[in-house]
């Protein structure tokens, strides 16, 4: 049975690896899911199976509500409240780590009699899961706005409370890992570690949370990995570390897109309340503001059209009516692409996915390095909801909050038009200069209604 055990479990982490080879591309990404999914069936069947498996009541109880939960929220939610989701689900791993290391400590009481490698991988996946579990919870909260998604510090008080939970956190650990079995401490040190948690991530502001999410995901990873090793699990251990290092790659990858600094973010000092802002500057300057015929017309005498989508087009749900309009420009010879920003959205993939759900052909989605030397060469660069990755402030001014952040150049193109409900600013909060220059036009309106009306015009010319 060990060796029918292993192989499933060899079997369920191949299928992991080959299935997030598969999240690479939006083409793959669906079939990708399937087999991981399939995969992680297969080492929960091989769980079950080992000898001495316990209550099967409360096991199918734990299944039973774990179904009745995961599948309603992951079919129902919208896809702008996905990072909140990602942050409960990844939460969730976490405490189920944190809640295996205690059950190892209550079953071997204490890890006195047990090698110091057990012990010590044991007490860091406690520890890391619980701050995981905590801090995702927070960040759930705050993007669901149940809690505010503003920063909320403790002052000056801040560091020293940090340092002092993460000092409790290690002493425990270390009390418990020289011999100290008494339950009490197990509950200190989980305790502590969830405290560190809440505190590291409340003063983190709404707009950097994707980033401290993947973050979080990273530490589940690593914890998860840390008690594979502590319960010899293979499967644990590959699919921990699959997910640590993904999750690693991941948020270094959307920090550096953000220009973003991790350590900054975590310290709770950069990009801080920035999420609830809308109004800018409150300085009121003229901007030309254009009718979705007039686009229309525009569009349909251009040879090159460049669509840049944002968090808007997402909230609007306007892909569909958007693959529409390039149908209709390309069926009058109108070269049509799609610039892709890597933080477009609120989360990784934002863009691809959105588009890829209204069946926008792969070719025609151009990342940010290749389109930002096309916009030279483009009429009309047709910015749908998106701001704050097309601001020129992050290359001039250096006092912006986004400064350094890369930018899709739209501002190079002949012409743009803004498509958006109102002068209001993005996720940075802040006045983009794009809008108050001398080649762009404002299309106000929602952004699904307003390429909806293109679309008529387009059908009509
Ligand atoms: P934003 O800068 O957030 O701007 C979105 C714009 O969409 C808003 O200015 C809003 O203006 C408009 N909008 C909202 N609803 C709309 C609707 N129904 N119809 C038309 N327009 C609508 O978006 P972006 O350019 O995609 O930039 C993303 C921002 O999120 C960046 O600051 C990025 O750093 C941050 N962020 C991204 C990620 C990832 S991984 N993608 C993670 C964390 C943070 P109105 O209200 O005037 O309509």
């Amino acid at each position: 049975m060990t060796t029918f055990i292993a192989v499933l479990y060899i079997i369920s982490f191949a299928l992991f690896i080959y299935g997030l080879m598969g999240l690479t591309g939006p083409r793959t990404a669906v079939r990708g899911n399937w087999i991981a999914a399939v995969g992680m069936g297969i080492a929960v069947i091989a769980t079950l199976l080992t000898p001495g498996m316990g209550n099967w009541l409360l096991i199918a109880l734990g299944v039973a509500i774990g179904v009745v939960v995961g599948v309603p929220s992951a079919r129902k939610v919208k896809m702008t409240a996905m990072p909140q989701m990602v942050a409960l689900f990844n939460g969730v791993g976490g405490g189920a780590v944190a809640l295996i290391a205690w059950v190892e400590f209550r079953t071997t009481e204490g890890y006195a009699h047990e090698p110091a490698y057990v012990a010590i991988a044991s007490l860091f996946a406690a520890i890391v899961g619980s701050v995981s579990f905590w801090g995702s919870n927070i960040a759930f909260g705050k993007l669901q706005e149940l809690i505010s998604g503003r920063p909320i510090t403790l002052g000056k008080l801040q560091q020293p409370v940090n340092a002092l939970v993460l000092i409790a956190a290690i002493v425990l650990a270390v009390v418990i890992a020289s011999g100290g079995d008494a339950e009490l401490l197990m509950i200190g040190l989980l305790v502590a570690a969830g405290v560190l948690g809440v505190v590291v991530v409340l003063p983190i502001g709404g707009a950097d949370m994707p980033v401290v999410i993947s973050l979080l995901n990273a530490l589940t990873g690593l914890s998860a990995a840390a008690m594979g090793l502590a319960l010899d699990n293979t499967a644990l251990i590959v699919a921990g570390m699959i997910v640590g290092a993904s999750g690693s790659i991941l948020t270094n990858l959307m920090a550096k897109a953000m220009n973003r600094s991790i350590p900054a973010i975590v310290a709770g000092g950069f990009g801080g309340g920035t999420a609830v802002a809308s109004g800018g500057s409150g300085e009121v300057r003229p901007v030309r503001s254009t009718s979705a015929s007039d686009t229309a017309i525009q569009m349909a005498y251009a040879n090159k059209v460049v669509v840049v989508p944002g968090y808007g087009m997402a909230v609007a749900q306007a892909q569909h009516v958007v693959r529409e309009m390039a149908k209709l420009l390309e069926a009058k010879g109108i070269t049509v692409a799609y610039a892709i920003h890597p933080v477009a959205g609120r989360m990784p993939g934002h863009m691809n996915v959105l588009l890829a759900e209204a069946d926008v052909p792969y070719e025609q989605l151009k990342e940010m390095d290749e389109i930002n030397s096309e916009f030279a060469q483009t009429d009309v660069a047709l910015v749908i909801g998106a701001n704050d990755v097309t601001n020129p402030a992050a290359e001039t001014d250096p006092g912006s909050p986004i400064y350094g952040m890369p930018i899709l150049k739209v501002n190079h193109s002949r012409s743009v038009i803004v498509l958006k409900r109102s002068m209001s600013s993005g996720f940075a909060g802040i006045d983009n200069e794009l809008f108050y220059d001398a080649k762009t036009s404002m299309l106000f309106g929602d952004a699904k209604s307003s390429v909806g009306e293109i679309v008529e015009e387009l059908k009509a010319l």
